[in-house]
């Protein structure tokens, strides 16, 4: 059942340029117009905005930027995703949820967000600093008609969707570093973390983690990620909006996820080379036995790093330690 209150939101969310009269309030909800009143009250104390004009009644003119289930859904004009969120304060992992609900049978395009993750896993079973209410920790559960090997170009395509939305939704000018970090003036600001459950030839679900560093100042970067680790703040001295900015990253996301399954993955891997890190530029490679030098010439559609040698042969590589940076550039 969903309660008074969110309803009341809703009736308010969905008349926002106009004023809706507390008569028509209390008889939709059923309770008394001093009830309502101490509802608008309340909503004020969680961060709505809400003007209240005699003989004309109320409407919202701001909504909070604290982050819940409500707050996130109104205005997410999408068609499937978010279209179940499920918002958590404070709690070891998105990632660890978004698997949970997905084997008990969420639906494609479920979100799941927290405030805070205490034990935010990044890639190669690395720590995620995941601190309350300083960026956006979701995952988002998928249900794709690809195949089991196609599934590293949803993350190609996710880091797609975070250059976008930064580069139109800020000042920013992002860049992604092979495979999926997301840097800013040569610091990562991003990173998503891909995890699928799959049959031999099919795939049951993808969870895609997104962590994304927006409100740290320099003094809660934790030390040792400090000198490589940025945040949205750190690099335009501005306090960004969690809401908006996570509702253009779940549309942005649905329509390139869309187009993706209707197109294939030549846009995407266009998309994703026009916002490569060191494209063209020479990188070197350390494997277990070798290390040398090469020139970076963009992905392949497998998610492969495509590198021509000093020699001129092509390589593919999947796993290699890349050394991005020369000596003094960063
Ligand atoms: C990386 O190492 O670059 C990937 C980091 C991914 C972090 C996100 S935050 C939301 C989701 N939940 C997690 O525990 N990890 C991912």
């Amino acid at each position: 059942m969903e309660s008074t209150r969110n309803k009341l939101i809703e009736l308010l969310a969905n008349n926002q340029d106009d004023y809706i009269s507390g008569q028509v309030l209390s008889d939709k909800l059923k309770i008394s117009r001093s009830g309502i009143w101490k509802h608008m009250k309340e909503l004020e104390k969680d961060g709505y905005t809400i003007e209240g004009k005699s003989k004309k009644g109320y409407r919202i003119l701001d909504y909070p930027d604290k982050l819940s289930e409500n707050t996130l859904q109104w205005g997410l004009n999408t068609k499937w995703i978010g279209k179940t969120i499920i918002h958590k304060q404070s709690i070891p992992s998105t990632q660890i949820i978004a698997h949970q609900v997905a084997l008990e049978g969420a639906s494609h395009g479920t979100v799941v967000i927290a405030d805070e993750q205490t034990m935010g896993k990044g890639r190669m079973n690395r720590h995620w600093h995941s601190g309350k209410g300083k960026g956006i920790w979701l995952s988002i559960l998928v249900r794709p008609d690809i195949l089991p090997y196609q599934a590293p170009q949803l993350t190609l395509l996710t880091a797609t969707v975070l250059a976008d939305v930064l580069r139109t939704c800020t000042t920013v000018a992002p860049l992604i570093k092979w495979p999926n970090d997301i840097l800013i003036n040569n610091k990562k600001t991003a990173g998503i973390l891909t995890e699928m459950q799959a049959e031999q030839d099919r795939i049951q679900y993808v969870v895609i983690g997104i962590g994304l560093n927006v409100n740290q100042t320099k003094s809660d970067m934790p030390e040792d990620i400090g000198h490589r680790a940025t945040s949205l703040q750190m690099e335009t001295n501005k306090h960004w909006q969690l809401r908006e900015l996570v509702q253009n990253i779940l549309t942005t996301f649905e329509n390139t996820y869309d187009s993706y399954m209707e197109n294939g993955f030549p846009e995407i891997k266009d998309k994703w080379e026009s916002f490569g890190f060191k494209i063209g530029e020479s990188i070197s490679i350390k494997t277990m036995r070798d290390k040398w030098d090469a020139t970076f010439l963009g992905i392949a559609a497998d998610g492969a790093l495509l590198t021509k040698a000093t020699d001129g042969t092509t390589k593919k590589l999947y796993s290699a330690e890349i050394d991005w940076f020369k000596e003094g550039e960063n």
